[in-house]
């Protein structure tokens, strides 16, 4: 029911430390790249793509918050080995379903930490011989860059501290939190 998703998710903010980003800021930024997005596209073939499975909130309301119609594909990569820092090994768990050859390739993304990530999709899918490829991520730790990835939209530059909600999870939860924050303490030990 309505009310007992409600109490799930003030559950879940309990655990919680600080909100970085309310779901309000989100949402305005979105409508704000959305907007930029829609103006750089126009009469281009724009194919929207999704990094699984963290992007998927980004993905949903940027979309819907764009005015042109666009085609959304996913693709699923695993980057981390174990814990919370990136391996820099980077294997394709799903691929896209489509040919991106002559496309405007647009990657949407959660976040963007060390960069090794994206930086192999980006060349990956430059390989294919797409028309272009741009970047869209909502986060983007400036500090825990360890390569330098071209991204044309972000929405919020954060500390580099660990992050969850809206689509970022720790151990696969916490992804359905509507605002982006840090855990607290006890949710670790
Ligand atoms: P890199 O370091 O390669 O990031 O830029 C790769 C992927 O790791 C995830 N990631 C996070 N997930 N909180 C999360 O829940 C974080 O603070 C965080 N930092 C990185 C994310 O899926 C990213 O695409
Ligand atoms: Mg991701």
């Amino acid at each position: 029911t309505v009310r007992s998703r409600a109490v799930d998710a003030a559950d879940m903010g309990k655990d919680l430390e600080k909100v970085l980003i309310t779901e309000e800021q989100i949402h305005a930024k979105l409508e704000e790249l959305a907007g930029e997005i829609a103006t750089e596209y126009a009469g281009k073939d724009l194919l929207l793509v999704g990094v699984l499975k963290g992007a998927v909130m980004v993905m949903a309301d940027l979309m819907r918050a764009l005015p042109i119609s666009a085609p959304v594909d996913w693709m699923a990569v695993s980057s981390y080995g174990s814990g919370t820092k990136s391996s820099g090994v980077v294997r394709i768990l799903k691929d896209l379903d489509v040919d991106i050859t002559g496309k405007h390739v647009l990657i949407v993304e959660d976040i963007v930490d060390s960069g090794l990530t994206l930086s192999w999709i980006r060349a990956n899918l430059a390989s294919r011989s797409p028309a272009s490829v741009e970047i869209c991520t909502l986060l983007r730790k400036p500090d825990a860059a360890k390569v330098e990835v071209d991204v044309k939209w972000v929405g919020f530059d954060i500390p580099n501290e660990f992050v969850v909600g809206y689509g970022l999870d720790y151990a696969e939860q916490y992804r359905g939190l509507r605002q982006v924050g840090t855990l607290a303490p006890h949710v670790y030990s």
